[in-house]
């Protein structure tokens, strides 16, 4: 369970995202991103301009202690004038600065989050089978929302930085090029650790991404309203929270011995600046010792030394910081590039016009993404318009899966599908979905008003609602709601209602209807209803079949009477097809399961043991 080890990384050694970044900035906001950087370069000029000053101010002082006049003083006091105005407009700049830039740097968190968001509400479903693509997305989302606008203003601090460097090197360079020299070579070490230290950190959060989404897991399964019940009937909390803490433990363990590590590095590389600063001060007092250096320009020399540092730590800090962000950042730009798993085929083809559909599977197999084994094998099934057809089979057998394909949420492994003839991977998969409309066995109950539940914004149904809700057998639920069809369903928000589950199931079934799909897919749509609530819809199927395919899964097989023909799946492959009396008749393995649901009923049985019995006679 440690999420430990060494943290080793492949991080590349590259900024190369800091330009994707700055064109996020620039296409989120133009004339934003332009203010900005004009605001940079004003800024940068001001501490060179300040230190120009104070080299005036020094030899104006100078020369007005060796010879005073009128003159020399009006030019010191024009000098110290001409020094608080540019601090003044330095303070100024800085507001208008930070002004600009949070404004800028929220709406480029928010362009970020949202693209991240849509990408993966694009992705098909083969994405969201495979733990890998989990870590993908926390590590995308994880960063987005505040590192482009961090990436964004270290860059911007960085070049300020970088900016009065170079202005303060030019003119440190005329005085004493050794003095720059020495300054500028002993950071390249502290560069070097600085930039190892954030490899370090980042190999640790990167290798800790699944540990951490277990954290979050158990975070949210003790704060689910939804399992709250399970949670306190089975005494729950007390064994997550220890894995927790041990979890939590683990990683206090490895960010001390990185924090650690990163300072004894930092350390190091400080004090070889400091080192260098000092002789390189030494060498410019030696200079004006030596009479080869006014005061004034070895004042001016001093302190563009120590502003350089000053300046030359703040650029190292930006830029390995932006090298923090930018490897982070590596991971959202990853997700974004991330592309479907579901196959087109040439030529691209739009829907038929036809008011007819028919879907036809021909030898079709599928294996999940990462499974060993096939879950499907040589299915062959037309489904035609104006038919019901029912399908059966044991838990495990196929059938949701074989639903996920018709709603081509996956695209087979092998064989082909089919809509009136043509391979549905010639479809737009989202125009294709149009066609299917599915009550999932797994259905979503969405905290929203029971009106959105059903149409979840397709208002062009509107007008269909209604019907869509009394065919679900919804009119006495509603009539009973405080606001009808507006009120809120579930507790997560304020005046919500929380049904029963069989009313959810309801709910989702109205949402299956509200849509004029041609296909009309029903996935164990009564396993919450009552006997009465089940009779009603399952012989309202027929009614809603007319013109459309209508397929629906159940266990009950004595709902199977209303279907015009019954498929049996088993271990994944077709075994038997046609009505109930027919399979009845063929004694196989749907007579079989109707049989043995139908014998608590048959009075002349011989009394057996249940499975149960072994395990309550162990329990005493
Ligand atoms: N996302 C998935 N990834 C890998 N295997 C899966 C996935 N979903 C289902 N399976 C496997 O596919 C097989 C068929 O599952 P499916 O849900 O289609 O069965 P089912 O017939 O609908 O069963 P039930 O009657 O319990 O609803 C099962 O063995 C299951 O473990
Ligand atoms: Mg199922």
């Amino acid at each position: 369970m440690a999420s430990t080890g060494r943290p080793r990384t492949q991080a590349p050694l590259t900024l190369a995202f800091v330009w994707r970044v700055l064109r996020l900035v620039w296409n989120t906001d133009p004339p934003g991103t332009l203010l900005a950087a004009v605001l940079l370069v004003v800024g940068a000029c001001i501490p060179t301009g300040l230190l120009w000053a104070s080299k005036g101010v020094v030899d104006g002082v100078a020369a007005g202690i060796a010879r005073p006049s009128e003159e020399n003083l009006y030019r010191v006091l024009g000098w110290i004038g001409l020094m608080a105005l540019l601090a003044i407009s330095r303070e100024l700049f800085q507001a208008l600065a930070e002004y600009v830039n949070d404004g800028l740097g929220r709406k480029v968190e928010a362009q970020a989050t949202l693209s991240v968001l849509a990408k993966a509400a694009s992705l098909d479903l083969a994405h969201f089978d495979t733990p890998h693509f989990y870590d993908q997305l926390e590590k995308a989302t994880r960063e987005v929302g505040f590192r482009p606008m961090v990436l964004y203003r270290e860059t911007l601090r960085g070049m300020q930085s970088l900016a009065t460097l170079v202005a303060q090197g030019v003119l440190v360079v005329g005085l004493f090029p050794a003095a720059l020299a020495i300054v500028l070579l002993a950071c390249i070490p502290e560069m070097r650790f600085q930039f190892r230290g954030v490899a370090r950190k980042f190999g640790l959060m990167d290798m800790r991404s699944p540990s951490g989404r277990r954290l979050a897991y158990y975070q949210g399964i003790l704060t689910d309203g939804t399992l709250a019940k399970e949670m306190r009937v089975f005494g729950v909390a007390p064994w997550l929270l220890e894995h927790m803490r041990e979890r939590l433990k683990t990683f206090l363990t490895e960010d001390r011995a990185l924090a650690s590590q990163n300072a004894r590095l930092g350390l190091g590389g400080r004090v070889l600046s400091r080192v260098a600063y000092y002789g390189a001060y030494g060498a410019l007092a030696l200079e004006a010792l030596g009479g080869r250096m006014s005061l004034g320009t070895l004042t001016m020399g001093v302190a563009a030394l120590q502003t350089l540092q000053i300046h030359l730590s703040s650029v190292l800090m930006s830029l390995s910081s932006a090298f923090e962000h930018n490897l982070f950042l590596s991971r959202y730009f990853e997700f974004l590039r991330l592309q479907p798993t579901l196959q087109d085929r040439a030529p691209r083809v739009p829907l038929p016009r036809d008011i007819h559909h028919e879907v036809e599977l021909r030898q079709v197999g599928f294996r999940y993404p990462g499974a060993e084994q096939p879950t499907l094998h040589d299915i062959n099934l037309r489904l035609r318009p104006g038919e019901v057809v029912s399908i059966v089979g044991e838990n495990g057998s196929g059938k949701t899966t074989l639903v996920k394909l018709l709603a081509r949420l996956y695209d087979p492994s092998e064989g082909v599908m089919t809509l009136n003839g043509t391979d549905l991977r010639q479809f737009d998969p989202d125009e294709y979905r149009s066609l299917v409309s599915v009550v999932w066995q797994d259905f979503a109950r969405f905290e929203l008003t029971l009106r959105d539940n059903v149409l979840l914004g397709n208002e062009a149904r509107a007008d269909q609602l209604e019907a869509a809700l009394h065919a679900a057998g919804l009119d006495d639920v509603v009539a009973g709601l405080p606001h009808g069809v507006n009120t809120m369903l579930g507790r997560a928000f304020e005046d919500g209602v929380q049904l029963s589950s069989g009313q959810w199931q309801r709910i989702a079934v109205a949402r299956a209807f509200v849509r004029a799909a041609p296909l009309l897919i029903l996935d164990e749509p009564s396993s919450a209803l009552d006997a009465r609530q089940e009779h009603d819809l399952f012989h309202r199927l027929r009614e809603l079949g007319r013109g459309r395919a209508v397929v629906f899964i159940t266990h009950r097989l004595s709902s199977t009477r209303v279907a015009d023909r019954i498929v049996v799946l088993d271990k994944g492959r077709i075994v038997e097809q046609g009505d109930h009396e027919s399979l009845l008749r063929a004694e196989g393995t749907y007579a079989r399961l109707f049989r043995l649901q139908a014998s608590p009923y048959v009075d002349d049985l011989e009394p057996r043991e249940t499975p149960a019995e072994p395990m309550l006679r162990t329990l005493g």
